[in-house]
């Protein structure tokens, strides 16, 4: 195994009503102000809002507003929480959504203690952020990202054209309510469960000692996540498969699957890049890629892909594994073409080699890809 440190940053609540049961004891041993973080309105439309307001008011909170928050959050929507966060001297970032706020407001809680341009400090000077941040809290509604356990926000610069990795401190504490899923849209149920999947293979494939115990879990992570989004494909309600799916998400990104090993994440690479330039969603610019990426790879690590096939859908030889998993992103509905994505711009071959230009080659999956190689697996795509 890699040498490795290992440590939970954060404490998690999990199931109905725990917002309810366990948010006003937290609120009773922070300070009064509390910025509430969150998207386009979807949870004043499910009642999350109401919730949580109600709690917030009853602890005598002092509550700022942030509102807005965008699907793939850019960089000056992080200045613009900064900025509230400092003018009402806020004690407690409270963020209440999918990956995208809980990013924002992770970058907002660091941002708001230094008047260095976070940006340029990490992304330009490689350099980690000093002071230490505003306290997060988050209360998921969307899950799949794994946002919520761990300290990587993904950042889109809008100027620089990068959707790319930043890091500040973990939430302190996550709510996380399968129930509060249950108002997502169908396509969003599927790319956030789809995004934990391709967590769990980037993870896997990358290069590392064969006997690692964290493949064991990674795999079982995979095929659990695999049998709960076939469940909910009969019943897109069922609670167990919401639950499951909530807690494989975090699992996928709190670190356990990478104790002891390198990881691959070109895959990730891609589809941020992707993102940067047409605003696509991150789940299903994902399930589009990922077949078209491992038909490149997969004569690099058939071994790898053979253990995966067997285990998570029960195909034998590293090809039909590859086509098991197109067939299951076929199955769950999920784009598997890039006519098929929303994006803000017109998708063209010569937007492709910019964006495939602009992509991170990464050295630890089976192996390196190079700028030409990118541009094929778009373009097979189109
Ligand atoms: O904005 P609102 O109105 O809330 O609507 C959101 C948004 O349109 C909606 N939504 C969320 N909860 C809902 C709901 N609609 C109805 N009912 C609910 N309960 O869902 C839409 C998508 O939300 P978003 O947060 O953008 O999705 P997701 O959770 O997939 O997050 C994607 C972002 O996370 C980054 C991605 O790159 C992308 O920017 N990632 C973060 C990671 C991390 N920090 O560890 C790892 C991932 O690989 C990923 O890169
Ligand atoms: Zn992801």
């Amino acid at each position: 195994m890699e040498n490795f440190v290992y440590e939970y940053p954060t404490k998690v609540y999990f199931g109905k009503g725990a917002a309810s049961q366990h948010l006003p004891g937290i609120l009773a041993a922070c300070g009064p102000n509390v910025l509430l973080a969150y998207g386009g309105g979807s949870i004043k439309k499910n009642g999350v809002y109401g919730e949580l307001t109600g709690i917030l008011k009853a602890a005598g909170k002092t509550v700022t507003e942030f509102s807005g928050i965008m699907s793939n959050p850019t960089f000056a929507k992080v200045q613009e929480g900064a900025r509230l966060a400092r003018e009402n001297k806020i004690d407690l970032v409270l963020a209440v959504g999918g990956g995208s706020v809980v990013d924002c407001c992770k970058i907002v809680c660091a941002q708001a203690v230094t008047d260095e341009d976070l940006w340029d400090l990490e992304m330009v000077q490689h350099k980690a952020p000093s002071a230490s941040p505003i306290p997060l809290g988050a209360v998921v509604t969307a899950s799949g990202t794994g946002a919520e356990m761990n300290g990587g926000a993904v950042i889109t610069n809008e100027d620089a054209k990068i959707k790319g990795g930043m890091f500040a401190a973990a939430p302190r504490f996550a709510i996380l309510d399968p129930t509060y899923t249950l108002s997502l849209p169908r396509m969003q149920v599927f790319s956030g469960a789809f995004d934990t999947l391709s967590h769990a293979m980037e993870t896997y494939f990358g290069r590392s000692d064969r006997d690692n115990v964290s493949d064991e879990v990674a795999l079982a992570v995979m095929h659990s996540t695999v049998v709960n989004m076939r469940t909910l494909l009969q019943d897109l309600d069922d609670y167990t498969a919401r639950s499951n799916l909530m807690w494989t998400s975090a699992m996928a990104e709190n670190g356990i699957l990478k104790v002891g090993r390198v990881t691959d994440f070109e895959c990730h690479q891609m589809e941020h890049q992707l993102g940067a330039y047409t605003d696509c969603n991150h789940g299903q610019g994902l399930a589009m890629l990922h077949p078209a990426y491992y038909r490149h790879i997969v004569k690099d690590a058939p071994e790898m892909f053979t253990r995966l096939g067997q285990a998570v859908f029960g195909v034998e030889g590293a090809e039909a594994a590859v086509d098991a998993l197109a067939a299951f992103i076929q199955e769950c509905g999920l784009p598997t073409k890039l006519t098929e994505l929303r994006s803000k711009v017109e998708i063209t071959p010569d937007l492709l080699r910019q964006v495939a230009d602009s992509v991170n080659l990464l050295p630890n999956g089976p192996r390196q890809l190079t700028h030409d190689e990118v541009y094929d697996i778009f373009m097979e795509c189109l």
